[in-house]
């Protein structure tokens, strides 16, 4: 992997301003309720799985608690998580202990950390992991989640862009997400409004496809 340059862990990201990392079963009790009254919480990963066969290498990139990849990994996908926040890890690992979590803080992520070469078919990086990184870091990010692509690969994001769908005040636009990409080798493949796969046009939340 080439040598990234720019800040790191030692600045604090918006979730953890946001949270204190300490918000990992209060997260999950949110979303097992919205599950219990009967709302969809697996978009993100019936979206996934419409993009790559099951089987496929995905990394969940910012995993949380593992909402999304649980679900991934019940219909067949080879997960790998990793998040920084240790209470949402704990979550993860409590609800899926056979599966692969590591506490990594993603402007220093690099395959050989989890013991694994580069070459996931798949990133996502669902529930706002852009908007919620330390000021500065969001190049950082996208080049080293680029990085344990395989050629072809895909990276999914998708996030709020303005404050009624940001827990934070709203930073990183569509044009520099892009722009970090592009710097990063991934072109934009497409883009929708929602993990439904709605048209993409122009609202506050986009979910958007990049091909190394
Ligand atoms: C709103 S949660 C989303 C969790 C999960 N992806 C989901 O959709 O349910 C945002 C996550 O981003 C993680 N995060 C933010 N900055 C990070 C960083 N620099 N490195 C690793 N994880 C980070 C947080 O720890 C938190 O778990």
């Amino acid at each position: 992997m080439e040598a990234h340059s720019g800040p790191t862990v030692d600045l604090m990201s918006r979730w953890n301003e946001l949270t204190g990392e300490t918000s990992g079963n209060e997260y999950a009790a949110r979303f097992a309720a919205l599950a219990r009254s009967g709302k969809d919480v697996h978009g993100e990963a019936r979206f996934c799985a419409a993009l790559v066969p099951a089987g496929a290498r995905v990394l969940d990139a910012g995993c949380g608690t593992g909402r999304v990849m649980i679900r991934l990994a019940e219909l067949g996908y080879d997960c790998v998580g990793v998040d920084r926040d240790a209470s949402m890890l704990a979550v993860a690992r409590e609800q899926a202990p056979g599966l692969p979590w590591y506490q990594v803080d993603l402007t220093e992520f690099e395959p050989d950390l989890l013991g694994s070469a580069a070459g996931f078919d798949l990133v996502v990086a669902a529930g706002n992991i852009f908007p919620l990184l330390a000021e500065s870091t969001e190049a950082t990010v996208v080049e080293r989640l680029a990085a344990a692509l395989r050629p072809g690969g895909l990276m999914v994001a998708g996030f709020g862009l303005d404050a009624a769908h940001l827990p934070v005040p709203p930073s990183i636009t569509l044009s520099e997400y892009d722009d970090y990409c592009a710097a990063a080798g991934l072109a934009l493949v497409d883009r929708f409004a929602t993990w439904d796969a709605d048209p993409y046009e122009g609202g506050g939340y986009a979910v958007s496809v990049h091909r190394r």
